[in-house]
């Protein structure tokens, strides 16, 4: 059975963008595949949060994960930092990754503009890690947004050049992976970016967010003055909010009003509360859940523990193996 890998940083609640770009097809896949789920608490520290952040991050994470359909007894739900074996092997990675390869990366390139005051390494060789995160495990595939390409990418480089280095067929290539065939990218309220991108609440709709925000985030969302002509292209606040539309609401709902801009018809204000409404419905069951299993200490901490200890046997072994490749011996 082929071996999935994904991961989340723990930034926070989850939105979206994550659940259609991710999470779905970790719900989908977990019965298919012999799957690995993990909370990247070490990721989130290129930005320096807080202790206290940091946990309650994490947990927040946990527990959505669980809400949104994550079973812990089929696929192996853990926290990064619980497996010190991707440490170990983000080490070994990082002697054979490249500067200059790691500063073409697109995402390193918008975080040095983002946070120009803490460009540190460990933004430099955040896909040193991500590799290490898939690889430990040795898998093929990755469920990813389209954000995350060029990472696997880097990823199969990693992967292949140390079986080149060592000559040894060791680690298979891991591709990113949507069931849908082509990687999503949930577009934001914003009018601009990716869901998620930018920081600030308004330009992402949250799992947890209670339905009366879901309404006033949407009712915000940034339009024009709607179309002159029949047929007329939409510009990309539209656009977006058609994108979200087409993920959300019906198809029906989405031909509907597609129809009415395509004739001049449409009226944003309809548009705007039919999608609030599709979202509220979207996520309803999630929010529920993550009401009542947030509240429940004993089980998070049995799920944590009992997924440290799967996590911790496939990468152990990993480890044992890397180590005899690269040849370090016991005396
Ligand atoms: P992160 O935490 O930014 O996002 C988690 C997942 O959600 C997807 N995603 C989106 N998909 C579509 N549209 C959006 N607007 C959107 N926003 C987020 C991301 O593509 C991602 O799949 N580096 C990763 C975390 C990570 C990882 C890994 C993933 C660390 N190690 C190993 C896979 C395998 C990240 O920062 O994702």
């Amino acid at each position: 059975m082929e071996t999935v890998v994904s991961g989340i940083r723990s930034t926070g609640r989850l939105h979206l963008g994550n659940y259609y770009g991710a999470i779905q097809n970790f719900v989908k896949m977990q019965r298919e595949y012999n799957c690995y789920f993990f909370i990247a608490d070490l990721h989130s520290l290129t930005t320096h949060p807080t202790p206290a952040d940091l946990h309650g991050n994490v947990k927040q994470v946990l527990v959505e994960y669980l809400a949104a359909g994550l079973d812990p007894e089929i696929a192996t739900l853990y926290v990064q930092s619980d497996v010190p074996e991707v440490a170990e092997l983000y080490l070994y990675l990082n002697m054979s990754a490249y500067l200059g390869e790691l500063e073409r990366s697109t995402s390193f390139k918008d975080k040095v503009r983002a946070q120009p005051d803490n460009v540190n390494a460990g933004l430099l060789t955040y896909p040193v890690l991500m590799a290490a995160d898939i690889i430990i495990h040795r898998a093929t595939k990755v469920p990813v947004g389209k954000d995350q390409e060029q990472h696997l990418e880097m990823a199969r480089t990693f992967a292949n050049r140390f079986n080149r280095m060592y000559k040894h067929e060791y680690f298979p290539e891991p591709y990113a992976f949507n069931f849908s065939n082509s990687l999503v990218k949930i577009p934001g309220l914003d009018g601009k970016g990716k869901m998620g991108k930018s920081e600030g609440e308004a330009n992402a709709v949250y799992l947890s967010d209670e339905p009366e925000v879901i309404r006033k985030k949407v009712m915000r969302a940034v339009t024009d003055s709607g179309p002159t002509m029949d047929n007329q292209p939409k510009p990309q606040e539209i656009q977006n909010l058609f994108d979200l539309m087409k993920v959300v609401s019906s198809e029906d709902t989405y031909l509907h009003f597609d129809h009415l801009y395509n004739t001049c018809q449409v009226r944003y204000g309809d548009l705007k509360k039919q999608l609030a409404e599709d979202m509220i419905a979207a996520t309803a069951p999630i929010r529920e859940k993550i009401k009542s299993i947030a509240s429940d200490g004993p089980y998070l901490r049995q799920v944590a523990r009992h997924g440290a200890i799967k996590a911790r046997e496939s990468a152990s072994k990993t480890i044992r193996e890397v180590r005899e490749i690269i040849g370090f011996r016991s005396f």
